[in-house]
């Protein structure tokens, strides 16, 4: 359950593994319509993005997380403010709200759309005009300080009656403390429902190479830090907590749950379940599989019922070999895992920082 005891519509979550947030922009038509068919056959639920809601997500009937990003796309006026009847309206098709204020490929950067993939039916959702560049500022414009972001949170729960939760990427343990210190300090109701915590190795449509490549905490530190503060300041009961980056595998989801993640994003796999080759055209509008591209033409290479197919296949595996390696460790079920479950092999690559390492510079 998500926001259990918290909000008027708590959420029964049914798979550990989830579809995360992929912008309808980023991706087409036909891939967000596989997708929804997919996560509505297999029972997970599916995150928007922050793109917007566009009907193509209701197709599949899925679970749906509807992403409030710093555009606040599908939920703003036309100058870009806040529009409150957009959220009550939008939050009679979705299971719950997830602000973010950072993803992990690019920590600390807006996002772009460029506008040859801004298509009029793309700007309608979106609340933008066509064809120009679709702009996601790096911050929310209200929320400068932990206590604007709770009380954009309980707002946000108090108008629409469901769990809000926080999408970021870390950089060290200072948002985890300022966060739960608010928290204890306003009581816990004022909590986010859930944390997606994302880690620095995530995917993007589109981020410069050098926040791609060097930028926020990689996931195996960043989830440690996340949920460890949460359970010492007497939390982990009440956020639930998400992972992603890099998930694609039973063993990394499994390893994710052993180190206190509640659920598991992935972005990449479901891309390549509904048939990316990695060409890294995203940007260009000219994806050959049809996943991230508005040509007519090229989405036809994506058929929607065969790759829904695929999204249910790819959902079933993880979940039931997730579950075989818990059953090979001595559990009854994937949420019985824990940390003694796991061994790692060390290597050098464990970051500590500079100023740490070498003090006094
Ligand atoms: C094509 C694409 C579009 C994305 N769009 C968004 C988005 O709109 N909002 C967001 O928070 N993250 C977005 N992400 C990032 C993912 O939600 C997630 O944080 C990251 O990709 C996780 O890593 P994974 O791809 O290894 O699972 C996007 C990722 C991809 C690959």
């Amino acid at each position: 359950m998500i926001g259990e005891g918290a909000c008027d519509n708590p959420f029964l979550a049914r798979s550990v593994v989830n579809i995360s947030g992929m912008s309808f922009g980023a991706i087409s038509r036909p891939a967000i319509q596989a997708l929804s068919r997919g996560a509505g056959e297999a029972g997970c639920w599916m995150d928007t993005g922050e793109g917007g809601l566009s009907p193509y997500h209701l197709e599949g009937n899925c679970d749906l997380i509807m992403q409030v990003g710093t555009a606040r796309y599908g939920l703003r006026n036309p100058d870009g403010s806040f529009a409150p009847e957009k959220a009550q309206e939008i939050a009679r098709f979705v299971k719950a709200f997830e602000i973010k204020l950072s993803q992990g490929a690019k920590p600390g950067k807006g996002g772009v759309l460029p506008g040859a993939k801004v298509t009029a039916e793309i700007a309608r959702i979106r609340g933008i005009p066509e064809g120009e560049d679709s702009i996601s500022p790096n911050r929310h414009p209200d929320i400068a300080n932990i206590d604007q972001l709770l009380d954009r949170i309980c707002n946000l729960r108090d108008l629409t009656g469901r769990p809000v939760g926080v999408k970021t990427a870390l950089g060290d343990e200072s948002f985890m403390t300022l966060l739960c210190e608010a928290v204890l300090r306003r009581g816990a109701q004022d909590a986010p429902d859930f944390l997606t915590i994302d880690g620095g190795e995530g995917g993007t449509g589109a981020a410069p190479q050098t926040l791609m490549d060097h930028m926020s905490l990689p996931i195996a530190e960043a989830l440690p830090m996340a949920v460890d503060a949460l359970r010492d300041s007497g939390l982990k009961d009440r956020v639930r907590v998400i992972a992603s980056g890099k998930l694609v595998t039973p063993a990394r989801a499994a390893w994710a749950l052993c180190t206190g993640a509640d659920f598991v994003h992935s972005a990449r796999g479901f891309m390549f379940a509904i048939g990316c080759i990695q060409a890294m055209r995203c940007h260009t509008n000219t994806c050959p599989t049809g996943v991230a591209t508005h040509n007519r033409r090229l989405q036809r290479g994506l058929v929607v019922e065969d790759k829904a197919a695929r999204v249910v296949n790819y959902v079933r595996s993880l979940n039931r070999e997730i579950d075989m390696i818990a059953h090979s460790c001595g559990c009854r079920h994937a949420r019985e895992l824990g940390r003694r479950h796991v061994r790692i092999v060390e290597t050098a690559g464990r970051s500590i920082p500079l100023d740490v390492l070498h003090p006094g510079a």
